[in-house]
């Protein structure tokens, strides 16, 4: 989608502005060609060669630069482009945008511009609340302008509350509706103001492996790192739910603000998840080892002799348990299915099988390295819908998907 674009990228001064190299970098990873403009603010935390470097083009900070008048001129900067972005927008850009004013390069270039732009927003949540830059945002976004994030969550700032610079991959994903025709998304993904969208909710979530013990010293495994599980633990504690999450064995901390119970085997995970319980949301995203040892050896098994043969049962079904709980069934019933082929097929069957509301499918072929790596790509799959995500990470993925069960649990479906 962005294969061939051209983006302008204004950097504004903020203390976010060190991701806005980052964006840089994963526009180009699609494709896009990035020249950049910085803010005087801008040039406080990153550098124009820094900005340069990455985007492999020169990068433009003065409106009477004689060079750049020469060379390109801000009227050329404000047509050369399929696509604007300003990130950081801080609370002053927006407040000069909204107003018109042409001061210096970037706020120039913007006036100049016919190009669409798509701002992200980061500040202070207390700028961001005010009600001078409210009324900023809903001046921009008369205009045309498109709006992703800011999101809530920790930030420089001791305060918390909305104002966090959307990630790099949120903002790629909203230039790539931007210039695919779709609607901009002018919603941050968690909702700017009060407590959260998921406050007084109760949410569940599975993480991780189980270990099912062959003998005393040994176990049958399997590769989940529990990244995912766990960044939705840490994404719902963030819009505010009280969270637990039930974690087999990883070598990764519980995400702050979570309970978290630890377990061993399937059979531990599902007394802990029965435990936990009611809960509005439950979302299963362990990788529960489907069988276990029938007769694990009370001491270690010698090694003298045969090779042992090692007989196997069926684990409990912990998502099926809980989807098809007759009495206090969570509102939302989250499974995942991790597929090597026929992804989105077997999703489907599966959701009808475990009597689940949504399936998050994702291909785990392990040349995609999802197993344990940082990104994941994932189908999210209802009884009559089925929507495909770019790939983002973990973290995002994460993010999303409670922004999509903070409205579903709210009446909407998707
Ligand atoms: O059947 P499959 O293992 O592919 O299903 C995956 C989904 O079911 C995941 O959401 C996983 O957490 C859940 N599951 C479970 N208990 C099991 C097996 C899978 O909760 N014993």
């Amino acid at each position: 989608m962005l294969a061939g674009k051209r983006i302008l990228l204004v950097i504004g001064g903020g203390i976010a502005a060190y991701k806005a190299l980052d964006l840089i970098r994963r526009l180009r990873e699609r494709g896009a060609g990035v020249r950049c403009i910085l803010t005087e603010g801008a040039q406080r935390f990153v550098t124009p060669l820094a900005a340069a470097a990455l985007s492999g083009e020169r990068a433009h900070t003065d409106l009477f630069d004689r060079d750049d008048e020469a060379e390109i001129g801000h009227i050329r900067l404000a047509r050369e482009a399929d696509l604007v972005i300003v990130a950081p927008a801080t609370a002053n850009l927006m407040a000069r945008m909204a107003g018109g004013l042409a001061d210096d390069l970037a706020s120039t270039v913007l006036l100049a511009t016919r190009l669409p732009i798509l701002i992200a927003p980061a500040m202070n949540p207390a700028m961001w609340e005010h009600s001078a830059t409210r009324r900023n945002l809903e001046t921009l976004r008369r205009d045309g302008v498109a709006v992703i994030g800011p999101n809530a969550g920790a930030m420089a700032e001791p305060e918390s509350g909305s104002g966090r610079l959307a990630e790099p991959l949120e903002i790629v994903a909203a230039a790539e509706a931007l210039l695919g025709g779709a609607a901009p998304r002018s919603v941050p993904l968690v909702k700017p103001h009060g407590p959260g969208p998921l406050a007084g909710k109760r949410v569940l979530v599975t993480s991780g492996p189980t270990h099912e013990p062959i003998d005393p010293v040994r176990y049958i495994a399997n590769r989940s790192s529990g990244r995912q599980g766990h960044a939705i633990a840490r994404a719902a504690a963030e819009a505010g739910a009280k969270v637990t999450l039930v974690s087999g064995p990883v070598a990764i901390p519980a995400p702050p603000g979570v309970a978290m119970v630890e377990v061993e085997t399937a059979h531990d995970m599902l007394d802990a998840v029965e435990a936990a319980l009611p809960a509005d949301i439950a979302v299963f995203a362990a990788a529960v080892s489907d069988w276990r040892v029938a007769a694990p050896a009370h001491g270690k098994i010698k090694k003298a002799g045969a090779a042992p043969a090692l007989a196997l049962i069926e684990n409990p079904d912990i998502l099926a348990t809980v989807a098809r709980r007759t009495a206090g069934r969570p509102g939302l019933v989250v499974g995942f299915a991790a597929e090597t082929e026929n992804v989105v097929e077997n999703a489907r069957a599966k959701l009808a099988r475990k009597g689940c509301d949504l399936i998050v499918a994702n291909d785990v072929t392990p040349d995609l390295g999802v197993m344990g790596g940082g990104d994941n790509t994932v189908h999210l799959v209802t009884a009559d819908r089925i929507e495909t995500w770019p790939t983002l990470d973990k973290d995002e993925v994460a993010r999303r998907l409670i922004a999509r069960l903070a409205d579903m649990a709210g009446g909407e479906r998707p």
